[in-house]
């Protein structure tokens, strides 16, 4: 039986790479995203190239139960999701009294209750068969408290929270839950999040799209529980442990504060 992923946030950045390295692999596809264009451009390449069955969902995730009515599309079309990747995610800067409430919500909406739900769908299915895998797209953000970037950085922290608690009730059952941490990394994410993004970007060196995915692709397989790709962020994820939370929140302030 041919293997499927599901993979949201398809249409740019980590997503899109994810969608070329399972097409590589011999895996079925069903990308989703608002970008109806994109995934179908993406969609007719991969057939193309990889021989793959793509289906797309055109789906804005950030609307209530955009994931049930994908759940209830693949469940119609009769596709087996084997593996779900949970990439789909924005972030936004500013300082939180100043920030747009309507987006601050959209982001916890496709960030963290998306990510819930489709994870509650399409788990029961994983258990039955004692086959699965979840790759949720979590962040450096998840390791700290991050000022002028405060929700984006406290859903990341749910995502890696969330991950590692599914991991222990999952032991022995087959299904496997990752989640990956990746640093900066050159995507459509900073235009996203705005231009104060920009000071944590220009701060590091992104890494590039394409070897985060294929790093976390990797860790995915492996059933790494939680993968941080890159020396640098290897070694400040394992620092911040030691850090007092104080010195934490002062180096972040820093990075990311207004001038
Ligand atoms: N780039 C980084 O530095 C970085 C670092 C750590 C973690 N991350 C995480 O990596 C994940 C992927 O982001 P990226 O860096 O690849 O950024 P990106 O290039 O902006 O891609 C984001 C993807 O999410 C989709 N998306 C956004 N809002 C959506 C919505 N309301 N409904 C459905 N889909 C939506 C976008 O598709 P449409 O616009 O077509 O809907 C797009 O495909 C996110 O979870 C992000 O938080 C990024």
């Amino acid at each position: 039986m041919k293997k499927t992923a599901l993979i949201t946030g398809a249409s740019s950045g980590f997503g899109y790479e994810f969608a070329k390295i399972f097409a590589a692999n011999g895996y079925d596809l069903v990308l989703t995203a608002r970008n109806q264009e994109k995934l179908k451009a993406l969609a007719a390449e991969l057939k193309e190239k990889n021989g793959a069955e793509v289906f797309v969902i055109v789906k804005d995730l950030s609307q209530k139960d955009a994931a049930l009515d994908i759940f209830t599309e693949t469940e119609q079309a009769g596709i087996d999701v084997t593996v779900l990747v949970n990439n789909a995610g924005f972030g936004d800067y500013g300082r939180y009294a100043d920030t747009d409430w309507e987006k601050q919500l959209k982001m916890v909406t496709v960030n963290i209750v998306a990510l819930m739900q489709l994870t509650r769908l399409y788990l029961p299915q994983m258990r039955r068969r004692n086959n699965g895998k979840i790759l949720n797209v979590a962040s450096m953000a998840a390791f700290t408290p991050g000022p002028y970037m405060s929700v984006y950085y406290a859903s990341k922290a749910f995502v890696l929270s969330f991950s590692e608690a599914l991991t222990g009730e999952l032991k022995g059952t087959g299904v496997t839950v990752t989640a990956v941490c990746p640093g900066p990394a050159a995507t459509g994410f900073e235009k996203v999040a705005g231009s104060g993004a920009r000071k944590l970007f220009g701060a590091l060196t992104p890494a590039s799209a394409k070897e985060t995915a294929l790093f976390s692709y990797g860790a995915l397989t492996r059933g790494k529980i939680v993968a941080v790709p890159g020396a640098m962020n290897k070694i400040s994820s394992i620092g911040h442990r030691f850090l007092p939370r104080s010195v934490l929140r002062a180096i972040i302030l820093r990075l990311q504060g207004e001038d």
